[in-house]
């Protein structure tokens, strides 16, 4: 890579407002990291799912999965395989080493058909639930490349309402367990070997599930991408332009707006956030038509601070996750990405204000007054809660442009990580509908939320003493005095706030995931947009 001066950033490069100039945005300092992060020659992780007849499954392929129960059933059942090899699996699965037991693995080298077979246990049956699919997924998926093979076959086991359930899941479990960030690793860490292909033992009518989870995992690693980039260079700007990149390609309509724009709306509140930052915000809207409707049925809505350092009510520990304050723009985005390639037969609108809230002499202050896009006026609490601030404009914006129901979803609080933890998102609406499909969802796609209440008494805490309300309402039920600010923009519109904090990024594996960038809520507003 060629050496490239620094240019030291003069105080002249500030607009006389202290407003921050284009021109920053695209600083060379920037440029060598923007090409690393989108050179051509990268290739991004997808993992290809085929299909192929079950007969097939003791044809010489270079690794069969075989998933087994405790009770000794496997899939593909054990009568596709020859004598010798079912005879082994059958002592192996009365064995107690084995068992069956889930997250067992067993490496058998067969005489006959796959190479090596791979025994996976998957526990009780009745006690198979997605995410242990999931877990048993990703286990096969790290053998066979510690293995270095690049393709692996499996059939789906007996789970939910069908094959076609189990093949979804399965095919989509591998293709998240497959998500690797490493750009900006080494060259020798990123030609580790990967595996590029599952080949899955079904009959037909598997494809469309299986065409489904190959969307699904691309949109919702595509939103791991965009989480795991660190802020220098995941700009507001630099992310209006990947996504603008990639929903053109599936065919969404793209709308980026500048701070001009934003101002020009009277979107106060998003600029009041922004305006601290040398980083520009963007405004960007993707929508996708799938009925013939007038209006969108949906308005999304998805909190996009690119990094949160608190602003003047600076941030302790944990900045560094910051960069992650996006996770719930990035699950917006994956879900759009996928309604647009499943085709789905609905209206959607996606609203993302992506700013950085920073700290400098132009940046809000607590106390500071200001007009939201509806109308009220905001007293400042806290410049740490500067999310809310975003998506009640947002919201309103949404509204305006006449969706029928709204939905936020937004790493808003940390007092939803203390309340649910970190697997479990908060969900607050004051819809029936909403709720009814987003719980219903959670036993679908194995992402999990739990529903917290709106009760009006949690209003009063945000009455202002100089302004029509205040941002924050203190450290009681955090999770909720947010959410009571939000339905307060939201009005009478059917809507529902998803507060995922803590669940963008996980330190330790669980379901799909290795440790990282989640894309947690891709699955749950792709069910919902389904569901509509
Ligand atoms: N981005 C944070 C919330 C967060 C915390 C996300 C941990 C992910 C992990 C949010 O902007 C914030 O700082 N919220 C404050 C609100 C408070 C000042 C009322 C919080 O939760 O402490
Ligand atoms: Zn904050
Ligand atoms: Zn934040």
């Amino acid at each position: 890579m060629a050496s490239r001066a620094h240019p030291v950033r003069r105080p002249a490069e500030l607009g006389s407002s202290g407003a921050p100039l284009s021109a920053l945005n695209n600083i060379d300092l920037l440029e060598e990291l923007l090409e690393l992060a989108s050179a051509p020659s990268r290739k991004e992780t997808v993992l290809k799912l085929t299909r192929r007849p079950p007969e097939t499954a003791a044809a010489e392929t270079p690794l069969l999965a075989l998933f087994c129960f405790a009770d000794g059933d496997c899939y593909p059942p054990l009568e596709l395989l020859d004598e010798g090899t079912a005879a082994r699996v059958r002592e192996l699965s009365a064995a107690d080493e084995f068992g069956g037991k889930a997250g067992r693995l067993e490496l058998l080298r067969p005489a006959a058909g796959p190479r090596r077979l791979l025994l996976v246990g998957l526990g009780e049956r009745d006690d198979l639930t997605v995410e242990r699919l999931h877990e048993a997924v990703v286990g096969i998926v790290g053998r066979v490349e510690k293995l270095g093979l690049k393709t692996f076959s499996a059939a789906p086991p007996p789970l939910g309402d069908g094959a076609d359930f189990a093949a979804h899941h399965l095919g989509l479990a591998a293709g998240l367990a497959t998500f690797r960030f490493d750009r900006y690793r080494s060259a020798e860490q990123r030609e580790r070997p990967r595996v590029e292909e599952l080949s899955v033992l079904g009959n037909p009518e598997l494809d469309a599930a299986l065409h489904r989870a190959a969307i699904v995992a691309r949109a919702q690693n595509f939103a791991r991408e965009l989480v795991s980039e660190p802020v220098n260079v995941l700009t507001p700007v630099e992310f209006a332009r990947r996504v603008a990149e990639r929903a053109a390609e599936v065919g969404l309509q793209v709308e980026v707006h500048d701070a001009a724009w934003i101002r020009r709306q009277g979107m106060e509140l998003i600029w009041a956030v922004a305006r601290g930052a040398a980083e520009e915000p963007r405004f960007v809207v993707l929508r996708h038509h799938g009925a013939d409707g007038d209006k969108p049925a949906l308005g999304l809505v998805g909190k996009g601070v690119m990094f949160d350092s608190g602003g003047y009510n600076l941030k302790g520990s944990g900045m560094e996750l910051m960069k992650g304050d996006m996770g719930g723009s990035a699950a917006v985005v994956g879900a759009m990405l996928a309604a647009a390639e499943l085709e789905l037969p609905v209206d959607v609108l996606a609203v993302v204000p992506a700013v950085v809230n920073a700290v400098d002499g132009n940046a809000y202050k607590p106390s500071d007054v200001i007009k939201s896009f509806a109308g009220p006026s905001v007293e400042i609490g806290n410049t740490d809660a500067e999310g809310r601030l975003t998506l009640a404009d947002g919201l309103c914006w949404a509204r305006e442009q006449g969706a029928e129901r709204l939905l936020d979803i937004c790493t808003l609080t940390g007092a939803s990580m203390v309340a649910l933890g970190v697997r479990v998102g908060a969900l607050l609406t004051n819809d029936e509908l909403l709720r009814d499909k987003l719980l219903g969802g959670v036993e679908r796609t194995g992402e999990l939320f739990w529903e917290l209440p709106l009760f009006e008494h949690y209003a009063e805490r945000l009455e202002s003493d100089i302004a029509e309300i205040k941002s924050t309402g203190g450290k009681p039920a955090g999770t909720i005095s947010a959410a009571k600010f939000l339905e307060r923009f939201a009005g009478d519109t059917p809507w529902a706030h998803l507060d995922i904090a803590g669940k963008e990024f996980t330190d330790k594996p669980y379901g799909p995931y290795r440790k990282g960038a989640t894309g947690f809520g891709v699955r749950t507003l792709v069910e919902l947009l389904e569901s509509l």
